[in-house]
C-alpha cells in the first residue's frame, strides 16, 4: 500500500513523515541503519485490530474488546480481553514479535532501543519473540495507572466466592525495553559513532527511572480524536525523550494509531515517521498530531511530575488510586 506518504509537504516546520502502510511490507523497502529508536504500542493480542475485530468493536458487539463495567454512570471504553486468545492464537503473539523484530532489526542502527507497549498476561511471549530476532531484552518501564483489567470474582459464582479475584487488578502497564546489540567495543564508542547504546536522563542528576506515574490519558487528549488505545502524551514524551540519549536521531513508531506517539516527538522537536494501515485512523493524523502536539507547551518529557496543565491532574478519583499504588509500593 503506502498510498499517501507525507513528508512534512504541507507541515511549514513539522519534523514528521506519515505512511499509510503495513509496517511489515514499508520496513522491508527501508535503508539499513535508519532509525535511532523505536517508541510503540504495536496490536498487544494480534487479533484486535484485524479488520473482523475492529468492524465488531465499531459496532460494539462481541469479540475480543470488551466493554468493561459502567462505574459511576460514566461510559467506559472497549477494551481487548485477552484471556479469551487460544494456544494458536498465543503461539502466533510470539511469531508475530519474532517477525517484527526481524522487521526492524536491519533499519535500526547498532545500541537502537525499542521501548514497546504490552500487557502483563502476554509479556514474555513478546520478550522471546524479541530475543528471538537478535535483541537483548533489557527489562521493562513500568507505567503505573489504574486500568480495568482483572480483579473480578468468579463469573457467576461471584456471591458463593466474596473473598476470591480470578487475577490481580491491573495496576500497571509494561513498557518493555529492547536494545540491538552495540557495534562497537563500549557504550561510550556506540554513542560517539551511531548516538545510540544507552537512554537519554531525566536531568544531567536524574535517571531514567523503571517506574513511572501516569495515569488515564486526560479528557482533553481522548477529545482530539476516538481510538480504543490512545496513550498520554506525558508518558509518550518522557518515552520518546529517553530513547534519543545525545538528542540526536530520529524515531520511528509503526503503529501510529491516533498518532500521539508522533506528536510526542513533535513536541519534543524529534524528527519521527509513523506508519498506520486503517485507513480512518491514518486520515486522522494530520490534524490529530497538531492538536496533541499544540498541548502542555512547555512540558517536553525533561520531569516526571504530570503536567499542570493536564486533567490527569484534576480527576480525583484517579489521583487516589495513584495515592493508593504509591503507599503500595513503599
Ligand atoms: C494499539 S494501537 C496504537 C494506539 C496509539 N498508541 C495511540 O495512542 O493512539 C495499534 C495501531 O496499529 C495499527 N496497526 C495494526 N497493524 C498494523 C500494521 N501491520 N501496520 C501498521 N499499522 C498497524 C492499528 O490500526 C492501530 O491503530
Amino acid at each position: 500500500m503506502d498510498s499517501l506518504s507525507t513528508i512534512g509537504e504541507n507541515h511549514g516546520m513539522t519534523r514528521y513523515e506519515l505512511h499509510h502502510a503495513n509496517c511489515f511490507e514499508w520496513l522491508k523497502d527501508q535503508p539499513a541503519n535508519s532509525f535511532h529508536g523505536v517508541c510503540t504500542d504495536p496490536p498487544f493480542g494480534i487479533v484486535e485490530f484485524l479488520p473482523h475485530e475492529m468492524a465488531k468493536m465499531r459496532s460494539g458487539r462481541g469479540g475480543v474488546w470488551r466493554l468493561p463495567p459502567t462505574i459511576g454512570g460514566s461510559k467506559r471504553d472497549p477494551l481487548p480481553r485477552f484471556t479469551t486468545l487460544s494456544d494458536k492464537e498465543r503461539e502466533h503473539v510470539q511469531v508475530y514479535f519474532r517477525e517484527l523484530g526481524e522487521a526492524l532489526h536491519p533499519v535500526l542502527v547498532p545500541g537502537a532501543h525499542i521501548l514497546l507497549a504490552g500487557t502483563p498476561m502476554l509479556q514474555h511471549l513478546v520478550q522471546m519473540g524479541f530475543a528471538e530476532a537478535g535483541f537483548e531484552v533489557r527489562g521493562a518501564i513500568m507505567r503505573l495507572y489504574r486500568g480495568f483489567r482483572g480483579g473480578d470474582r468468579p463469573k457467576l459464582a461471584e456471591a458463593e466466592f466474596p473473598e476470591v479475584c480470578v487475577t490481580p487488578r491491573g495496576n500497571y502497564e509494561p513498557w518493555m525495553l529492547f536494545r540491538k546489540p552495540i557495534g562497537e567495543r563500549t557504550v561510550a564508542e556506540n554513542l560517539r559513532r551511531w548516538g545510540t547504546g544507552a537512554l537519554r536522563r531525566i536531568a544531567v542528576d536524574q535517571p531514567l527511572p523503571d517506574i513511572i506515574q501516569s495515569g488515564k490519558t486526560p479528557q482533553i487528549e481522548e477529545s482530539v480524536f476516538n481510538h480504543p488505545t490512545m496513550k498520554p502524551q506525558h508518558l509518550l514524551r518522557i518515552l520518546a525523550r529517553s530513547l534519543l540519549p545525545t538528542g540526536e536521531g530520529r524515531i520511528l513508531e509503526p503503529f501510529a494509531g491516533s498518532g500521539s506517539t508522533i506528536a510526542a516527538c513533535e513536541a519534543i522537536g524529534y524528527d519521527s515517521v509513523g506508519i498506520e494501515v486503517d485507513d480512518e485512523y491514518f486520515t486522522a493524523l494530520e490534524p490529530n498530531i497538531a492538536a496533541l502536539s499544540a498541548l502542555y507547551p512547555t512540558f517536553k518529557g525533561q520531569r516526571l511530575e504530570l503536567d499542570p496543565q493536564s486533567d490527569q491532574l484534576s480527576n480525583k478519583r484517579q489521583q487516589r488510586s495513584q495515592r493508593g499504588i504509591q503507599s503500595a509500593l513503599l
